[in-house]
């Protein structure tokens, strides 16, 4: 893709994720029947030894309504140092900014600080974060390699990125839940939303993400070691983790 398409496609998937904000949380939780929840909290577990330093950097890019940076949030100590939590849909930043805002929680509690930003162009500073996390974000954006590289910009030498997307498991589960996702998935999707496209391009981008086999070289190349893939629930989804290199 060029510049001027990755803008557009960009200016796209932004104004798709405005403008199914207010139903996005009931839609996810219908449509994956709560299993989003354990994927959400499981991704944080991986990182536990990070969310318990009190002190550690940590930024949640494509953050959206929010479930994610609460998972993580859930293993800060009290008196942590707030998650920055990023996104570029204000409609979505401004509803995740309700849960994990510290104008939402209780004195003491840890909290987040919403940022709007463009995951390709980050306003942080170089070799500045411990962790980054992103949860069915990754996939939306106009160029991976571009992503990878912004986020080990901004990681510290030995950084630790955690991604978790949707993956098209193999064999007789894949079959069925092809049915699943390509045809029951987008009705229902239009009967909450009341609108046709967003539905049908949550299977139309999971299926021209790279699979992982090649996700794990796109890391290697750019950026990182020690990238790995970690399957859950059959392969539906799965975290992908890796460590920002020492020397880049
Ligand atoms: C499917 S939602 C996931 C939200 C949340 N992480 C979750 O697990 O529910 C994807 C989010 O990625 C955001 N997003 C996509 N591309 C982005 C980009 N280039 N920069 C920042 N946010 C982006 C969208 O606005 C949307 O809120």
């Amino acid at each position: 893709m060029g510049t001027a398409d990755e803008a557009s496609a960009a200016q796209a998937v932004r104004q798709m994720f405005n403008s199914i904000a207010p139903r996005y949380d009931l839609l996810n939780h219908v449509l994956s029947a709560n299993v989003d929840r354990l994927w959400w909290r499981r991704t944080a577990r991986r990182f536990r030894p990070i969310l318990a330093d009190p002190d550690a950097s940590v930024l949640d890019i494509c953050c959206g309504t929010g479930d994610m940076t609460m998972a993580l949030l859930k293993l800060r100590p009290g008196g942590a140092r707030p998650i920055l939590a990023a996104d570029f849909a204000r409609g979505m930043l401004c509803r995740g900014a309700l849960k994990f805002g510290a104008e939402s929680r209780r004195a003491g509690d840890p909290y987040a600080i919403p940022l709007e930003a463009d995951a390709l162009h980050l306003p942080l500073k170089s070799a500045s974060l411990d962790l980054i996390v992103t949860a069915f974000g990754f996939r939306n954006l106009a160029n991976y390699e571009a992503g990878l590289r912004e986020f080990a910009r901004v990681l510290k030498p030995g950084g630790q990125l955690g991604i978790l997307e949707f993956s098209e498991p193999g064999g007789l589960v894949g079959k069925a839940y092809a049915v699943y996702f390509r045809r029951v998935l987008p009705t229902i999707g239009r009967l909450i939303c009341g609108k046709n496209g967003p539905y049908n391009y949550l299977p139309t981008s999971v299926g021209s993400f790279p699979p992982p086999t090649e996700m794990l070289q796109l890391m290697h190349s750019n950026g990182y070691e020690q990238a790995a893939w970690e399957p859950y629930t059959f392969g539906i989804a799965g975290l992908y983790t890796a460590k920002r290199s020492l020397v880049v």
